[in-house]
């Protein structure tokens, strides 16, 4: 089954070319393409919804013709279309979902509306390396910091999430603090390389707490103050700003390390995977694997760029769901807010 993906819901437009085979549940990425509007919204300090939608219109339609002339197909050759129905942004996923229910129309092709963090936990499967279930998803992104029992496809329960900022956002936040342009979490990690951790006192937040829960909005107030201890940013030498990037990243990939390990043996599911924007972070990554390792925990890491917002994993995710029978709703549109635990 060729599976066009159309990914749209937040700053990259996307798109993407799955095969896979029904029966044997094997299949490769034939080509994808990604657009980042990361430059535009850098100015702004973060990204701007409308100026969102605007590009994805403007980038979307030509995408798909060059990605259908890589991969030599035509859109007879489409067997089914999936696009990122939500959660994101309104005006964002409107022309993701517009552009793939008209292309569904004009071509007689089912397109299947596919939740973007579902994408994110099965990601893994694009490289073949999807866990057994049920496994635990640490879900690390700009918007969002879930841990994710996955019990099965379509059948996921959120055991933790933060009950204020995302761990991406206290990165974003706290890079803007030391001066950092948009986004934050992969310029703190290359500022952070060879830098001290230990040197400045930052929180761990709910680490000690009995619970999955997570909170990053004090982590970030911590960075803020102790900026100013250090005599404000333009009192800070090239060291100070190395060794305070390095004690954000490890302070937080530690909280988000320890409690996804916690999840793991709390559910009984030695399995975990990673996946969204900061679960490109090698730091975390590095520490995952240690961790887990040393607790008997099997570590499935998707490739970096199959972290970040991609279409491979939602034509990805949209494959597995017609594996498992589901079949393309008559009425569905483009949900700004939903839930993963209500998708079965
Ligand atoms: O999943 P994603 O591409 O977009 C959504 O938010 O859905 O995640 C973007 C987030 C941003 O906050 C960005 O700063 C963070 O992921 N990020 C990183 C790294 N790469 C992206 N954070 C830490 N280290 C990285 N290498
Ligand atoms: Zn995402």
């Amino acid at each position: 089954m060729i599976i066009l993906g159309v990914e749209s819901s937040c700053d990259e437009t996307a798109v993407a070319i799955y095969d896979g085979d029904l029966n044997t549940g094997q299949g490769r990425i034939v080509a994808e393409q990604i657009a980042s509007q990361i430059e535009t919204h850098a100015k702004f300090g973060g990204v701007v919804p409308e100026v969102a939608s605007r590009e994805h219109l403007m980038a979307l339609p030509p995408m798909v013709d060059a990605l259908l002339s890589e991969a030599a197909l035509s859109w007879s050759d489409i067997d089914q279309i999936a696009v990122t129905a939500g959660p994101g942004l309104l005006g964002a996923l409107l022309v993701g979902a517009s552009y793939a229910r008209a292309a569904g129309m004009v071509n007689d092709i089912p397109v299947l509306p596919v939740h973007h963090m579902e994408g994110h936990l099965l990601a893994p499967g694009l490289s073949g390396d999807l866990p057994a279930f049920p496994f635990v998803t640490l879900l690390v992104s700009g918007g969002h910091t879930l841990l994710v029992l996955v019990k099965s496809i379509g059948q996921y329960e959120v055991i933790g999430q933060t009950l204020d900022d995302a761990a991406g956002e206290c990165f974003d936040k706290s890079a803007r603090l030391l001066g950092l342009p948009y986004p934050g979490g992969p310029e703190i990690a290359s500022m952070a390389a060879g830098g001290d951790a230990t040197r400045f006192k930052l929180p761990r937040p709910m680490l000690n707490r009995d619970n999955l829960d997570f909170s990053f909005s004090g982590l970030k107030t911590a960075v803020m103050y102790a900026v100013k201890n250090a005599g404000g940013l333009s009192a800070m030498s090239a060291t100070d700003r190395r060794d305070m990037a390095a004690c954000i990243e490890s302070a937080t990939c530690e909280v988000l390390v320890k409690k996804s390990i916690r999840a793991c043996l709390k559910r009984e599911a030695p399995r975990l995977v990673i996946a969204g924007g900061v679960a490109a972070n090698s730091a975390l990554r590095a520490l995952l694997a240690e961790l887990a390792a040393a607790n008997g925990i099997e570590v499935h890491m998707p490739h970096p760029r199959h972290c970040t917002d991609n279409a491979a994993m939602i034509a990805y995710a949209a494959f597995r769901k017609i594996m498992q029978g589901v079949s393309p709703p008559e009425e569905w549109d483009a949900t700004p807010r939903w839930s993963l635990s209500n998708l079965s």
